[in-house]
Parts: structure tokens; C-alpha cells; sequence
């Protein structure tokens, strides 16, 4: 059985090639499918209280105080939370960073935050359901949870030695490795990911008492599809799933009529 530790050693080995990947704009997926579709479901976060869960290098970070939040990031990899505060002492956003687990968010109260952002990072969490737990915890009540990951129906994963599409192997929670190996890389690595099902994503955030809002599964920017062919892709088959859901005040009750 693999290690947290080796997951999150995995993820500070990757993060120099990490971050060339999405500072220089190669992380076209990003830049031209997956942020425009996510920032415009988060919307206007001026003087909001923002968590970016597992924010790695701290590009979305980043974008999110440009818009006006009041952000804190955290993410597991000491290595990457580095590299986000010497961005961060070059150009002060007012971000603080902290080396955290997403699955225990100490040092937060609850009913903390306006809204939590996890991008692409979900799917990377083994302890998701404590994760997602502990989003509810710290967020306010009517806060919001928003969060991508590759979309469960149409990745491709590793299961039993096999390259596999999702749409044959969908149901049975796995955990598989990914070889980013793209010629755009500086360096490739390797990192490990969690293939779960649309279900596995809403119980436990009906069980959290998040209750999901507004599904979106992003088209590529006009832009995107004349400058990068993959892209093309995207028009017949979703790469992505965006969630939004919504703490509510526990005295709800769903099951009358
Ligand atoms: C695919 S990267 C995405 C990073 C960032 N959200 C972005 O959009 O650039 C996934 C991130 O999840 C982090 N991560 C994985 N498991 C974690 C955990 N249990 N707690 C906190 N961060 C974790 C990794 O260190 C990595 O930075």
C-alpha cells in the first residue's frame, strides 16, 4: 500500500516541472477550457473570505486576489507551497500559504469561509470524504464548494496494468498512476490519482450536508480551439466536470414534500 507520503513526495519531486508547465501558458487545458468555465461559475469574489484547497504552485490562487478575494491557499507539498510564497514575496497579493493536509484543516474555525475552491485537485485526495467533511466545517452556512475534476465518465485510467477508458471501467473506486510525459514538460513525473464515480462525489456531499447547485462540464474557448487541435476533442466528449454545492444550515428537511 502506497504512502501518503510517497503521494505527497510524488507531488514536491513534480513541482519545478510543474510550475514551467503552468506559468508558461502549456497548460492549455487550464488556460483555455477549465479556468474560464470555473471562474465564471464562482463569480464576483470581491472581499470574499476564499480557501484554495490544494493549490499547488498557486496559479488560481493567484487569479483569485487578482479578482479581488481575500485568499488563502494550502496544499499538502511543502515543495509546491514554496514556490507560491516566493511568487508571492516577489509580487504581494496578500495571500498567505500554508503547508496543510486537505484533510485536516486545523487552525481554521468553522463556518470560516465564503466560498472553498479545489481546481483539478480532488481527484489527486485519497481521504476525499474526509476532505469534503471538513470543507463543510470550515465553510459558513449558504457559503459555497466549488470544485473540477477530470470528468469520471470519459478519463482514462489504470486498472490491472491497463491503459483504460473510464466509459468501459466506470463503476469501483480505484487508485491508478499518471505518467505526465507530454513533450511540453521540462522534466516528466509521475503522481497518483483516485478514479471515483459521479455517485461516490454526491453522497458525501449530501452526507456533508453540501448540496450541489449547478453541474458544469466545460466547452474550450474559441481562442483554444484555433490555437490548440486537441482541444477539438472537447466539442463531442467533456474532459472536466465542475461541481458547485452549498452549505445549508442543517434544519432543512428534503425528505417532505
Ligand atoms: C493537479 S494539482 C492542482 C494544483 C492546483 N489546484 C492548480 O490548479 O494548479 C493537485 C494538487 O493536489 C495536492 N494534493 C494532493 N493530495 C493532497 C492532500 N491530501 N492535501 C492537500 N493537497 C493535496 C498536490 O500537492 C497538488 O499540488
Amino acid at each position: 500500500m502506497q504512502k501518503k507520503e510517497s503521494i505527497k513526495k510524488e507531488w514536491n519531486d513534480a513541482a519545478e516541472s510543474w510550475v514551467d508547465f503552468v506559468r508558461q501558458g502549456k497548460d492549455y487545458y487550464r488556460d483555455e477550457l477549465n479556468n474560464p468555465a470555473t471562474f465564471r461559475l464562482i463569480g464576483d469574489v470581491r472581499d470574499r473570505l476564499v480557501l484554495d484547497l490544494a493549490c499547488g504552485e498557486g496559479y488560481n490562487t493567484r487569479i483569485l486576489a487578482r479578482k479581488g478575494a481575500k485568499v488563502i491557499g494550502v496544499d499538502f507539498s511543502e515543495k509546491m507551497i514554496e514556490l507560491a510564497k516566493r511568487e508571492e514575496a516577489k509580487e504581494k497579493r496578500g495571500i498567505y500559504y500554508h503547508v496543510l493536509d486537505a484533510t485536516d484543516l486545523k487552525g481554521f474555525s468553522s463556518n470560516y469561509f465564503d466560498i472553498v475552491a479545489c481546481f483539478m485537485s480532488l481527484q489527486d485526495i485519497e481521504k476525499y470524504k474526509r476532505a469534503i467533511s471538513e470543507v463543510a466545517r470550515v465553510l459558513r452556512i449558504w457559503g459555497r464548494f466549488v470544485f473540477s475534476v477530470p470528468h469520471p465518465c470519459f478519463g482514462t485510467i489504470i486498472a490491472d496494468g491497463e491503459r483504460t477508458s473510464t466509459a468501459k471501467r466506470y463503476f469501483g473506486a480505484i487508485k491508478y498512476p499518471i505518467q505526465w510525459e507530454m513533450e511540453r514538460l521540462v522534466k516528466p513525473f509521475r503522481t497518483t490519482s483516485f478514479h471515483r464515480t459521479l455517485t461516490d462525489y454526491f453522497d458525501v456531499l449530501y452526507r456533508s450536508r453540501l448540496f450541489v447547485v449547478r453541474l458544469v462540464e466545460p466547452r474550450p474557448t474559441r481562442k483554444g480551439l484555433q490555437k490548440y487541435p486537441p482541444l477539438r476533442e472537447v466539442l463531442v466528449r467533456p474532459q472536466s466536470v465542475i461541481i458547485e454545492s452549498v452549505k445549508c444550515n442543517g434544519s432543512e428537511d428534503f425528505s417532505k414534500p
